[in-house]
């Protein structure tokens, strides 16, 4: 092919971008396939701050949310420290989720959490939202649960590295695992994870002291953000059904996903209604 790629083409590659730190993270047109190379200099170019730029592969997978990346241009590396609120994170874009795109919705949580609270974060990744939290609130603990291995080791690092030693507390394993151990301990659940959210919420109950707050996340379809609110708030009250008493709720969508898909995050207050053990 011959010719500069067009300004356009660099264009719609910077609307899409992820950025983490200094790396770069973007989705490429198949018309576009032969000309990756050329397109990660280009908008190392454009963006003096960037350092490396990748392509994603494959959708993030179901479990970890990782996905698929193919180097495309500057330096070879993975690994790079990204800040929010104060706070600074290691992150590896290969073998971790993460998503600058969440960092309202990280200080919207820290901001309604309430001194001495004691929260669950069921689905942890490199320790975001727990330490951001601990940092912006006056909570007395969060137990933070991922099962990734390399979003664990990162969360360790992370938890020292701002400082949250003891505050943060992290765990690795299936978030439904430390049931056992911290059963009726949280005055707040949150459940970062939109595929799992629903089918978790027996176990985020679970976790709850008397009453207390979930936030689940949700992905829901809605013409309008309203439409998707609503649906999320259906999900949630059906999924609560006989194990959760809403006593009051809201939501607010935190992200469009796609021409008529929304991420929605549901606070649901109640009380847990389930009797057994
Ligand atoms: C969407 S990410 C969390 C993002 C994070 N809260 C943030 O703000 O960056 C979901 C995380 O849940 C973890 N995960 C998936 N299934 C899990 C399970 N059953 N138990 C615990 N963690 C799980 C994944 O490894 C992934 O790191």
């Amino acid at each position: 092919m011959d010719g500069r790629l067009g300004g356009g083409d660099a264009s719609r590659a910077l609307s899409g971008i992820d950025i983490v730190g200094d790396i770069g993270i973007i989705k490429v047109p198949d018309s576009l396939i032969e000309r990756r190379h050329e397109m990660g200099e280009r908008l190392l170019e454009r963006l003096p701050s960037l350092k490396a730029v990748y392509r994603q592969t494959s959708p993030v997978n179901v479990v970890e949310r990782v996905r698929g990346i193919e180097w495309l241009a500057g330096e070879r590396r993975t690994a790079t420290t990204y800040v929010e609120s104060g706070c600074s994170f290691k992150v590896d874009v290969s073998s971790v989720y993460f998503s600058p795109r969440l960092s309202f919705e990280r200080r919207r949580v820290a901001g309604i959490c309430r001194t001495g609270e004691t929260v669950v974060n069921m689905f942890a990744g490199v320790g975001t939202f727990s330490i951001v939290m601990a940092r912006l609130s006056g909570v007395k603990k969060v137990y933070s649960i991922d099962c990734n291995p390399a979003a664990y080791e990162l969360m360790v690092e992370n938890v020292e590295m701002n400082g949250m030693g003891g505050r943060v507390v992290p765990l690795m394993g299936d978030a439904k695992d430390f049931v056992r151990s911290l059963r009726g301990t949280a005055d707040r659940v949150l459940m970062p994870l939109p595929e799992l959210a629903i089918n978790y919420m027996e176990h985020a109950v679970r976790y709850l002291s008397g009453r207390g707050w979930l936030h689940v996340y949700l992905h829901t379809e809605g013409r309008t953000g309203e439409d998707a609110m609503a649906d999320a708030e259906r999900q949630t009250a059906a999924g609560a059904a006989a194990i959760f008493n809403i006593m009051e709720m809201q939501s607010r969508v935190v992200r469009s996903i796609g021409s008529r898909t929304f991420q929605v995050v549901v606070d649901a207050y109640g009380e847990g209604l389930i009797r057994d053990e």
